[in-house]
């Protein structure tokens, strides 16, 4: 999820560039660059790998000087953040100049022909493939090159960009990304969001997908891919800054909940081929090491080791591997015993959690072969690590994770599958595939249901403790459940399984204390209405989380919710982002800093 901005106008382009990026920052921030037509008919393209300050610095030295360009404020996704994977990209010539947001998931496939066809490329991102594949069709007219160019891609994309030949002539797409034009007096801007063109216009036209924008002095239209004009829908924007950063929501948590299906998606593309087998482009080991291993031992901290629980259960049941979840600060003060038939996955969003990193390193002074899931392109565990899964998410500014705990899921599913098949695991497989492949479109409905969420809340705000219980992997959902509720509204939970249930917990159990019961479906589905039995006639209220059309818990349960049907991992991601609406409602209610809570931090970089 990267910043991108393009200007056609009067003014100078460069400044209106930087003040752009400086308020898409917040979107990517590991690099920044601008290309600027220069009034002498030169380009100047200026990148670094640092963050936008940087590159102003670099700017200063000499600011280019025109009326078009483009500018880009990067988190990396394909391609470390150097200053040579830095955006904008250009072709061979110098001529075309490209900023993405997005990922192209044929990239390889396009480099390769590219290069059969003469193309020398300069850096290791996708993005380097479309300026390259205009260029391979460009005979004179622009637009028409890169409308080619768009049929050849796949994957998701907002793309701006410009061709020296034609200066009056700004270009952007979109497929599965963000666009907008903003629609100025005699100047037009393109831009991943809103937040970058509030200071000079509020009239924003909002490309559809699939579309393309062409913005000339005369004014911008819009067509399909193929050319055929499409119909266009002007808005008038009156949020502030803030307000447009956060894409309009009242807080980061709340628009990071909303990205939740883009990050299932995108942690999902490129991965699955047409027979449901899984590539991971990063994950650089040899099938042979992973066919040798003996276990799995997936290390993490909060979110993060709960995911990690959800990736132990998934590896065992469908790849048939024995697998261990662990805290990573509780397994590197204990005899390490791991060697090199060990697969060790550090689960973590940044990266940079000190404890995850100290196993990770001790993992691999025992020979154990190391794959990191993370979102961070270039992190530390990333780079130490022998494998990488990324996840794609875009930068979470909120401190609660969610949307990147959902993108772990997938991706230890998909991890899971993986292994399954380099051990000739092949049954329910065709099942498993479809379920994550449907998991975007489901979670979109539980977001659809937020307003009987937030009314939940409503109810449920004015207790001070809470229970959640759940089985199988409703086990990590619910203790993902009390721990997301707790770090931002500062009421205690606590999460325990079914079975524990009855060996202490119970005894906390009265009608100020609710239980939220992560009912999802699995083989210990008829255990679970059990224990909600038990609680309910110990007068406990009971919130349920239930498959829909599910009438066992009607008469028992205080309050139902129902989530679209799925299979267990499916299940087990629509409760928490239930789970995850549920505890920001709460946390809303009770006047909390929920992007900020109180003594937690983004990144714990100390043990
Ligand atoms: C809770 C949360 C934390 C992190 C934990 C590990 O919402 O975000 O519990 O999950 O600090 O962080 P990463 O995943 O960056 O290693």
């Amino acid at each position: 999820m990267c910043g991108i901005i393009g200007y056609l106008g009067s003014r100078d382009a460069t400044s209106i560039l930087i003040d752009g990026l400086r308020r898409l920052e917040y979107r990517g921030y590991d690099s920044a660059g601008v290309a600027v037509l220069e009034r002498t008919g030169v380009q100047s393209v200026v990148k670094r790998a640092a963050r936008v300050e940087t590159l102003v610095e670099a700017l200063q030295e000499r600011m280019p000087e025109g009326r078009l360009g483009i500018g880009h404020t990067r988190w990396a996704t394909h391609g470390r953040p150097t200053q040579v994977n830095a955006h904008p990209h250009t072709d061979c010539r110098g001529r075309i100049s490209v900023v993405h947001n997005g990922i192209i998931e044929n990239f390889e496939e396009l480099r390769a022909e590219l290069r059969r066809a003469g193309h020398r490329f300069a850096s290791d991102t996708d993005t380097e493939v479309v300026p390259h594949l205009i260029e391979e069709y460009y005979r004179g007219d622009f637009l028409a090159a890169v409308r080619q160019a768009l049929a050849r891609i796949r994957g998701a994309y907002a793309l701006v960009m410009f061709c020296l030949d034609d200066p009056e002539l700004l270009v952007g797409a979109r497929l599965n990304a963000p666009l907008v034009v903003g629609l100025g007096e005699g100047e037009y801007f393109i831009a991943s969001d809103i937040a970058a063109l509030l200071p000079y216009t509020r009239k924003v036209l909002v490309l559809g997908e699939g579309e393309i924008a062409a913005v000339t002095p005369l004014g911008a239209s819009v067509t399909a891919l193929d050319g055929m004009p499409a119909p266009t829908r002007v808005l008038h924007v009156s949020w502030d800054t803030e307000q447009a950063e956060r894409g309009g929501h009242p807080h980061f948590m709340l628009k990071e909940i909303m990205e939740t299906p883009e990050a299932a998606a995108n942690a999902l593309r490129g991965r699955l081929d047409d027979q449901g087998r899984v590539h991971f482009a990063e994950l650089e080991l040899p099938d042979e090491r992973l066919q040798g291993l003996a276990e799995v031992r997936l290390l993490g901290m909060g979110t993060s080791r709960h995911a990690a629980m959800v990736g132990e259960q998934l590896i065992e049941a469908w790849a048939g591997l024995p697998a261990r979840a662990q805290d990573a600060s509780e397994f590197r003060y204990r005899p390490a015993l791991v060697g090199p038939d060990t697969l060790v996955v550090a689960v973590t969003q940044s990266g940079e959690t000190a404890d995850t990193i100290v196993a990770l390193r001790q993992a691999r002074q025992q020979e154990s072969a190391t794959v990191a899931v993370t979102n961070v392109v270039g992190s530390t565990i990333a780079r130490e690590a022998d494998g990488v899964i990324y996840l794609h998410s875009g930068p979470e500014i909120g401190v609660a994770s969610t949307k990147t705990l959902v993108a772990h899921l997938v991706s230890l599913g998909l991890l899971a599958l993986r292994l399954g098949e380099l051990r000739g695991v092949a049954d329910r497989r065709q099942g498993l595939v479809r379920e994550l492949r449907e998991l975007p479109a489901l979670i979109r409905q539980v977001l659809d249901d937020g307003p009987r969420l937030a009314e939940l809340a409503r109810r449920y705000a004015g207790y001070r403790n809470f229970l959640f219980v759940g089985r199988g992997l409703g086990h990590p959902v619910a203790l993902e459940g009390a721990l997301k509720l707790k770090e931002i509204s500062y009421l205690h939970a606590e999460g325990t399984s079914g079975g524990e249930l009855k060996h202490g917990p119970i005894a906390l159990l009265d009608r100020d204390t609710p239980v939220v019961a992560v009912c999802t479906e699995g083989p210990s589905w008829e255990k679970l209405l059990n224990n909600v039995h038990e609680v309910a006639v110990r007068g406990a209220p009971v919130l349920a989380l239930v498959p829909r059309g599910e009438r066992a818990l009607a008469d028992v349960a205080t309050d139902v919710l129902e989530l679209p049907r799925s299979g267990e991992l499916g299940s087990a991601v629509l409760a928490t982002v239930a789970l995850q609406l549920f505890a920001y409602h709460v946390a809303v209610g009770l006047g909390r800093d929920v992007d900020r809570p109180r003594n937690l931090a983004k990144s714990v970089t100390v043990e």
